[in-house]
């Protein structure tokens, strides 16, 4: 039977080569290729720096430090998002205050200002899916009140918002590149992006324990560091990345031509160009047709099933959760499509023909006649 992953990796002769020359090099942590992949990463986002880290989990909590987050502070975020989104505020002492999304998934930016109180500190939207937050309305309600604002890029690298790429528009961004994502390493690792040198010097104090210079630490910090192997795969992938969103896209218009008026298919704004880290349809018989895919050799997911203001984590600590219809609804309703930089016309096809079947609809293999 066929076979179609809900993700894959892209790996070339090229990564692997890469990879080697790294090991080859005999220097392993935050070397050369580290340093220049940060260069690359920040001219690409469109950014003065780029900070490589373990993870963007990782990145995350450092920059909550560097930013002075502290026990009491209120943060304001889609619920709707991965759980990792909300740990490094947590840790921080932070309280989440969880935002329902719009159509896009994204945070409702017209709930901002009556979530806010004089504990507000900042803003945290998510690109989820890889399509952009309404960066406007968030920088509206930001600018009025005096708070921050930090992308959440994990799912969205090379994404644009009005023809400007994410991790660009805030006063950081934060991506990952866990081997899912758009860009990935090999592996767990992450970036900050920012304009803020003095931010993006404290950072990579940060990541590695505070260090000025060999063995003296201005302050207490962690180890969050970049490793060469991974900065050397990364400057392939980086290099390819626009040719495989570019393909993700294309993925993502055949599903759209070929599921509209069968599932609900997700929207892209006329300002985003969305590059479609998920490919989410909407549809009452989720469970039944992932289970009918599945027997069919599709890979399917659910990003997420328990909303995080309905986690077991957060039930816990607090007492006055908030009611979000519509995340609550969305989250019985969505189901994430196989897509990914190199994924074939012709699996894309079978999933299209495998979905129309289950819905009783007549399967037409390719009806715009081509594509790649
Ligand atoms: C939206 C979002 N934020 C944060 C994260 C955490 O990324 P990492 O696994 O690199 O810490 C992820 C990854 O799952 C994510 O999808």
């Amino acid at each position: 039977m066929k076979k179609v992953p809900l993700s894959r990796v892209f790996v070339n002769d090229e990564v692997r080569e890469a990879g080697m020359r790294a090991i080859n090099s005999g220097w392993y942590i935050l070397g050369k290729e580290c340093e220049a992949f940060e260069a690359e990463l920040a001219a690409y986002v469109g950014t003065k720096e780029a900070v490589l880290c373990s993870s963007w989990t990782t990145g995350a909590l450092m920059l909550h430090h560097a930013m002075g987050v502290c026990p009491g502070d209120e943060i304001l975020v889609p619920s709707h998002t991965a759980f990792p989104s909300i740990e490094p505020m947590i840790h921080r002492g932070a309280r989440p205050v969880f935002i329902d999304i719009d159509e896009t998934y994204c945070i409702d930016v017209d709930l901002l200002e009556a979530s806010m109180s004089e504990r507000t500190v900042g803003i945290l939207p998510v690109h989820l899916y890889g399509h952009p937050a309404n960066m406007d309305g968030i920088f509206l309600a930001a600018k009025k009140h005096g708070l921050w604002v930090v992308e959440d890029c994990a799912q969205a690298f090379g994404a644009q918002y009005r023809g400007q790429r994410v991790g660009s528009i805030g006063g950081a961004g934060v991506f990952s590149f866990y081997p899912s994502k758009n860009l990935t390493v090999m592996g767990d690792g992450g970036c900050i992006t920012t304009n803020d040198s003095v931010l993006a010097g404290k950072l990579r104090m940060l990541r590695n324990h505070g260090e000025k210079s060999k063995y003296v630490h201005d302050f207490v910090g962690y180890n969050f560091r970049f490793n060469e192997i991974q900065a050397a795969i990364g400057r392939v992938e980086l290099r390819n990345v626009e040719n495989l969103n570019e393909h993700r896209r294309d993925v993502a218009a055949r599903y759209n031509d070929r599921l509209e008026g069968v599932v609900q298919i997700p929207p892209e704004r006329p300002w985003a160009r969305a590059v479609y880290h998920m490919y989410v349809i909407r549809t009452e018989r989720r469970d039944a047709l992932a289970e009918f895919l599945k027997d069919k050799g599709i890979g399917t997911g659910i990003h997420y099933p328990v909303p995080n203001h309905q986690q077991p984590a957060i039930i816990k600590s607090c007492s006055d959760l908030p009611r979000l219809p519509k995340t609550e609804e969305v989250v019985t309703q969505i189901l994430s499509l196989p897509i990914y930089g190199d994924l074939p016309m012709e699996d894309v096809d079978y999933v299209c023909d495998a979905i129309l079947e289950f819905f009783g609809k007549f399967a037409t293999a390719n009806p715009s006649g081509g594509g790649k």
